[in-house]
C-alpha cells in the first residue's frame, strides 16, 4: 500500500499545531457542508447504500449498514478531536445530497478529500463546483499546503473534474481497502501556490 501524501514537505511545529486547531474547531464547510453527527447514521446509510456512490471509493466500509457507518463517523469524531479528519455531509430539500471525507496529515500541512453526491445530482457540474468550494477552504482556512487526490483508474469524472481544476496526475498508487485488500488507484496532487498562480490568472 502506498503511504499519502508523495510529496512531504515538514511543516513547522506552529503551522501543524495551527492545522490542528482549525481541524478540530470546524464544524462546517463553508457555506458547503456542516460536521456529520451520530444523528446523521441512518441518512448517511442510505446515501451511501447506493453502490454508484460507495462502489469507487476505497476510504468508505467495504459492508453498508447502520453499524458501519455509525462506526465510520465516530472515528471522524475522533480524528476531528485530534486535528486529522473531518466528515461533513451536505443537505437539500429531500435528504443527504454529499458527503466529504477530509483526511488531513498536519506534519506535511497535507490533506485528501474524497466524497461523493448523491445520484440524482450527479453530472450537473455540481460536484464540480463543490470541489472548487472544498478546496479553496482547506487552503484558506484549514491552512494547508498541498491537496492529494485518489480514485480508481475508470473514474473518469473524477479525473477530468481534478485536472480541470488543475491538479497534476502523478501516477497509480496503490490504495488500501477497509476489507484490506489493495487497489490501483490514479493518484493527484495540488500546491498551495500552483492554486493561487491559477486563482491570479
Ligand atoms: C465524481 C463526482 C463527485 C463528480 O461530480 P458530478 O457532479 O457528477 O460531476 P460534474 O458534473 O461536476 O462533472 C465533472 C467532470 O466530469 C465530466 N463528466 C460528467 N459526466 C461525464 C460522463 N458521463 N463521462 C465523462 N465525463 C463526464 C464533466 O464534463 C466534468 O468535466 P470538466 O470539469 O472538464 O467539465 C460524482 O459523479 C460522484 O459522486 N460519483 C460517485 C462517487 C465518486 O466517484 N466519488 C469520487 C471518488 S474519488
Amino acid at each position: 500500500m502506498t503511504e499519502l501524501p508523495l510529496t512531504r514537505i515538514a511543516v513547522s511545529r506552529d503551522k501543524q499545531l495551527r492545522i490542528r486547531e482549525a481541524v478540530s474547531k470546524a464544524d462546517k464547510l463553508a457555506d458547503l457542508a456542516r460536521l456529520a453527527s451520530l444523528d446523521d447514521v441512518e441518512a448517511l446509510t442510505a446515501l451511501l447504500a447506493d453502490p454508484e456512490i460507495s462502489g469507487p471509493i476505497y476510504t468508505l466500509p467495504s459492508k453498508i449498514n447502520p453499524h458501519t457507518v455509525q462506526s465510520f463517523i465516530e472515528r471522524h469524531l475522533a480524528e476531528r478531536e485530534r486535528g486529522e479528519g473531518l466528515l461533513m455531509v451536505s443537505i437539500d430539500e429531500v435528504a443527504l445530497s454529499a458527503y466529504h471525507d477530509i483526511q488531513v496529515w498536519p506534519q506535511w500541512g497535507a490533506c485528501e478529500l474524497g466524497g461523493a453526491v448523491r445520484r440524482d445530482r450527479q453530472n450537473r457540474g455540481q460536484g464540480g463546483s463543490g470541489a472548487l468550494i472544498a478546496f479553496n477552504w482547506l487552503f484558506e482556512v484549514i491552512g494547508v499546503d498541498l491537496i492529494c487526490e485518489t480514485a480508481a483508474l475508470d473514474n473518469i469524472r473524477t479525473a477530468r473534474l481534478l485536472e480541470s481544476i488543475g491538479f497534476g496526475c502523478k501516477g497509480q498508487i496503490e490504495s488500501q481497502l477497509s476489507d484490506g485488500s489493495t487497489r490501483a488507484s490514479s493518484y493527484w496532487e495540488l500546491q498551495r501556490t500552483e492554486w493561487q498562480s491559477r486563482s491570479n490568472e
